[in-house]
């Protein structure tokens, strides 16, 4: 803990001196997302194999590792002013980040074992699990299409996309899209699982709003 403390205050020293948002240098190694304890010291296998995963087409994420997650049904957020299109269920990358932080799937839950035993769960009062008791009504929209103008399924009150990004931030392919630009917004649009250097794992610095005012006209 106290290495993965030094690491944190490191990046945010690394981050500050080079003044500049949105510079990412900072390992996932010691960072909250890394799992290592003991004799398992593979920080990538809680997510991601080499070898013998599940056919890649049914997978979220390349080489991915991880069973989905233990909670059958999410509630996802609605409410009287939304415009676009919402998934009824989490798709892809977020989908994959709930089979952690829906608290109680196992860290262990994975497909290529390798003879890992973790069995430790993030807990249901823990409020870095999002998605406890399948609970995403009171979570900002994942899953959803990203799209701009006054028509069906569209608000006009955002940047526009483009190529697949808004700014900085990538959209993800829907469900059983392999090819094109991706148009959904996903846990992953927002963070970057990989790299704690802006806290917490952010893909780039919400000063000012900065990330919400990315995509928001607000
Ligand atoms: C806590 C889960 C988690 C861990 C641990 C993890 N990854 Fe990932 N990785 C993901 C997710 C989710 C995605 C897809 C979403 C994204 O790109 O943000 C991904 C995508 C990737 C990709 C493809 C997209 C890209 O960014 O290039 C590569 C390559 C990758 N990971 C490598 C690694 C390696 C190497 C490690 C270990 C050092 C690692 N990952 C550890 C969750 C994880
Ligand atoms: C293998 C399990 C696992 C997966 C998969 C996973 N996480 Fe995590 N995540 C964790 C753990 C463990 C923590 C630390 C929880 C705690 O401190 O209580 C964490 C913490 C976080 C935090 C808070 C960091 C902080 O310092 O406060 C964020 C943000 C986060 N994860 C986002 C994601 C996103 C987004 C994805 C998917 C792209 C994802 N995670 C996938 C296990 C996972
Ligand atoms: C629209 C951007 C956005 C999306 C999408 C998003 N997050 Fe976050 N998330 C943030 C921001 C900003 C913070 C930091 C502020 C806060 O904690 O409220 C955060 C904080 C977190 C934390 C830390 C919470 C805490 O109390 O310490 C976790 C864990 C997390 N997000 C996981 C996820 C997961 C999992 C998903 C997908 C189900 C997701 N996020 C989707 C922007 C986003
Ligand atoms: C990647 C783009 C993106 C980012 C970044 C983003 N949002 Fe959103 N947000 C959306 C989309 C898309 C919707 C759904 C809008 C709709 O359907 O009308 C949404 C919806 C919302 C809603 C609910 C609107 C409603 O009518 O129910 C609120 C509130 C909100 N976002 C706040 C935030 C805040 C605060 C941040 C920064 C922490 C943020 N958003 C970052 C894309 C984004």
């Amino acid at each position: 803990m106290l290495r993965k403390l030094i690491v944190t205050v490191g990046a945010a020293a690394l981050t500050s001196l080079l003044g500049m948002a949105g510079v990412q240098a900072a390992s996932i190694v010691n960072s909250n997302h890394d799992l290592t304890t003991g004799a398992i010291t593979d920080v990538c296998v809680f997510c991601h194999t080499p070898h013998n995963t599940a056919a890649p087409a049914t997978l979220p994420v390349p080489l991915w590792n991880r069973n989905a997650a233990d909670t059958a049904t999410f509630t996802m957020y609605s409410s009287t002013s939304l415009d676009m299109v919402i998934a009824s269920q989490p798709q892809g990358v977020s989908a994959a980040c709930l089979s952690c932080h829906d608290g109680v799937t196992a860290y262990d839950s994975l497909i290529n074992q390798s003879g890992i035993v973790l069995p430790d769960v993030m807990g249901a009062t823990d409020t870095k699990a999002v998605g406890r008791s399948g609970d995403l009504s009171d979570d900002h929209p994942i899953s959803i299409t990203y799209s701009v103008g006054t028509g069906t399924g569209q608000d006009p009150e955002f940047i526009a996309a483009s190529v697949g990004h808004v700014g900085a931030l990538p959209l993800f392919r829907a469900a059983g899209v392999t090819t094109g630009d991706g148009d959904q917004v996903e846990c992953s649009t927002c963070h970057n699982v990989h790299d704690p250097a802006i806290d917490p794992f952010l893909r780039i610095s919400n000063s000012a709003s900065a990330l919400c005012t990315t995509c928001h006209v607000k």
